[in-house]
């Protein structure tokens, strides 16, 4: 495989031979990034510019035998030297000061701790010393990667995967069309992991710490210079800070750590952690790695096994700052899906947490301004399962209950994973009136078959008797964190009829489409067009889909499609109305995302026109930088960016 990460049994200093005083000395892994990536960017003066030096290159994106060691302080303001923008890099290094709102529901600033700063004070404690040797022992003797090709990090961490660092505000070249006005002044954010620390053992493609990748679009009629700017950021979790401190991995692997014997095993060593005070679980376990959400004046990094982080993008120059973790005023614990439905009309957002102990699913919304109501406990959720999305209509919330349930014990009883899939379950839908104070009036219905991971979008038909969900349907569904490969995704349209309990279910593609997005303004209500990203497999995106769910029914949907091309990948699109110079059709807009080109190493921004019958590219933007494979992107308006609270 292209860019296979270079390793063995293995110290850093065999890595880098003649080097070894400048190789990290806890690493037992190193990355070779992508062969793309040492090629030639196609303008030479948006290239990072690198220091002649012995050391090992400080980025990813930089080099071809690259080690991603942790963004320490001097090497962040390394990189910011080299870049050739040095007005944008002073007032981004400014902007992250920026101080923190003292409103009722502002994020919560980490508290100082008062552990030792550097690694090799921190290697000094004994405690700390004795975890570290323990989880030696279980990744090498018990646990090793190489067992499980999904959670070796050789293989998850290869080509466009491996991570980069960060990336301080730097212009880049519109090379291709114009930007479109509706994009003006806005900036397109797109979330995904990008681990801090090489994985001391098992990592999965979900363990990621999150990293945002902000374009910042220049604003109509700027002037000066009226190149968009490009900032790559880590979410500064708990996790992150506590990790950035120590120097190396503290917290476990939630998705690949824990599993058999030897996820037992890291779970004693993890309880010794938490006792000696090496960490604190009550700080947050996220890693904030998988979307984003703008509300109540808020932008918000989630990952579902945390509360939301809110973040900011600063509309001057780019930057993005993390300003906390936040509860809304002690309202919300726990966690919370990374997919809530903002509602257009009304600017209501619903949401939910899941979770392994009683209830296992939690539903809330929040009003207008961010404020959030009462939760709404739902005891009918027998089994904890994987519930990722759901959707929301009018007057309902609809929920997924599909076959990737959690076990727990089923680790500790036999050796099991903590997740997996349950052929012998039955998928439901349950659907809740949206304000409900209690889940009294919750009806479920059996949609066999039917295991639906992310929405599409829902509404109501035939005067509220009969609700509509159109979703992706993982048809693989055992694959579906173990063989990422081997999944296929086809996008379906269930009808439940709420007065005689009938549900029907209508394929509208046999392609292998994830990633949906629809016009934001068309969220619950019936809507025509479906946007979806070509799994190749996910979330690598070989191309984009137009659905037309008009023509349910009437056999495969496709509407208009675009293929990136040989060795080209993107990530999920995102759809961005046209409010500007469109006529106001559903489909009046434009597509954006982020595409990486394996064979040249060449990243680009790139705009499609969602109307035309091939989705033209209308605009592309050279990018300095790789922006890895990731998860879901958010385009944040010109006005929203203006009007983020402190
Ligand atoms: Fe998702």
């Amino acid at each position: 495989m292209e860019g296979a990460l270079a390793t063995s049994n293995f110290c850093v200093p065999d890595l880098y031979p003649g080097n070894a005083a400048h190789a990290p000395r806890s690493r037992r892994l190193s990355y070779i990034s992508p062969a793309a990536s040492s090629a030639a960017p196609q303008n030479p003066s948006h290239r990072r510019k690198k220091k002649s030096t012995s050391s090992p290159p400080p980025s990813a994106a930089a080099s071809a035998t690259v080690l991603t060691s942790p963004p320490k302080q001097i090497e962040q303001q390394q990189v910011q030297e080299e870049h050739s923008d040095a007005a944008v890099t002073r007032i981004a290094t400014t902007a992250r000061t920026a101080r923190i709102s003292s409103e009722p529901d502002a994020p919560r600033k980490l508290p100082p701790r008062s552990r030792p700063r550097a690694r090799a004070a921190a290697a000094a404690s004994l405690p700390v010393a004795f975890c570290n040797a323990l989880e030696e022992a279980i990744n090498t003797f018990v646990d090793p990667p190489a067992l499980r090709p999904s959670v070796d990090p050789r293989h998850v961490l290869s080509a466009n995967f491996a991570p980069v660092d960060e990336l301080p505000p730097t212009r880049c070249p519109v090379v291709r069309g114009a930007i479109p006005r509706c994009l003006a002044g806005g900036a397109y954010i797109r979330n995904g992991p990008n681990p801090q620390h090489l994985p001391r053992g098992p990592h999965h493609l979900f363990d990621g710490d999150g990293m945002l990748h902000s374009l910042l679009l220049p604003p109509e009629g700027s002037s000066g210079s009226s190149d968009p700017v490009l900032c790559s950021r880590y979410v500064q979790t708990y996790k992150y800070l506590l990790e950035r401190e120590a120097g190396e991995p503290v917290m476990p692997n939630v998705f690949s750590g824990f599993h058999g014997l030897a996820g037992m095993a890291r779970g004693a060593v993890t309880a010794a952690r938490v006792l000696t005070g090496q960490m604190n679980p009550v700080e947050g376990v996220g890693l904030a790695n998988t979307s984003l959400a703008v509300f109540g004046g808020r932008l918000y990094a989630l990952g579902e096994s945390d509360l939301p982080y809110a973040v900011r993008v600063d509309p001057a120059t780019g930057d993005v700052t993390t300003l906390g973790r936040c509860d809304f005023g002690g309202r919300l614990s726990m966690g919370m899906t990374a997919h809530p439905k903002k509602d257009p009309i009304t600017g209501e957002v619903f949401a939910f947490r899941y979770g392994p102990v009683p209830p296992f699913v939690t539903y809330f919304r929040f009003d207008p301004a961010g404020n959030k109501a009462a939760d709404v406990p739902i005891f009918s959720v027998k089994q904890p399962s994987f519930l990722h999305d759901f959707a929301v209509t009018e007057r309902y919330a609809i929920f997924p209950e599909i076959q990737i349930v959690m076990n727990p014990m089923g680790m500790v009883v036999g050796g099991g994973a903590p997740v997996g899939a349950d052929p012998s379950m039955v998928p439901r839908l349950g659907v809740l009136p949206r304000y409900a104070t209690d889940e009294s009036e919750m009806r479920w219905f059996e949609v066999p078959g039917f295991n639906m991971m992310h929405s599409v979008n829902a509404w109501e038909e035939r005067g509220g008797d009969e609700i509509v969900v159109v979703a992706p349907n993982v048809l693989s569904i055992e694959h579906a964190l173990d063989r990422m490969e081997l999944v296929h995704s086809s996008v379906e349209l269930v009808r439940i009829n709420l007065r005689t309990g009938n549900v029907s279910r209508t394929p509208l593609s046999a392609g292998n489409l994830d990633f949906p997005v629809i016009h934001p303004g068309c969220l619950g209500r019936r809507n025509r067009y479906g946007y979806f990203g070509v799994g190749d497999p996910m979330p690598k995106i070989a191309g984009v889909v137009k659905l037309d769910f008009d023509r349910a029914g009437h056999g495969d949907c496709t509407a208009a499609r675009r293929d990136f091309g040989p060795g080209c990948f993107a990530g999920e699109p995102f759809f961005v109305p046209d409010d500007v110079e469109g006529n106001g059709n559903e489909d009046d807009g434009y597509l954006v995302c982020y595409v990486h080109n394996e064979a040249t190493g060449d990243n680009r921004f790139v705009v499609m026109d969602a109307r035309s019958p091939e989705l033209d590219i209308v605009a592309e933007v050279q990018l300095p930088s790789r922006v890895p494979y990731g998860f879901h992107g958010l385009f944040v308006t010109q006005a929203e960016l203006r009007s983020q609270h402190q």
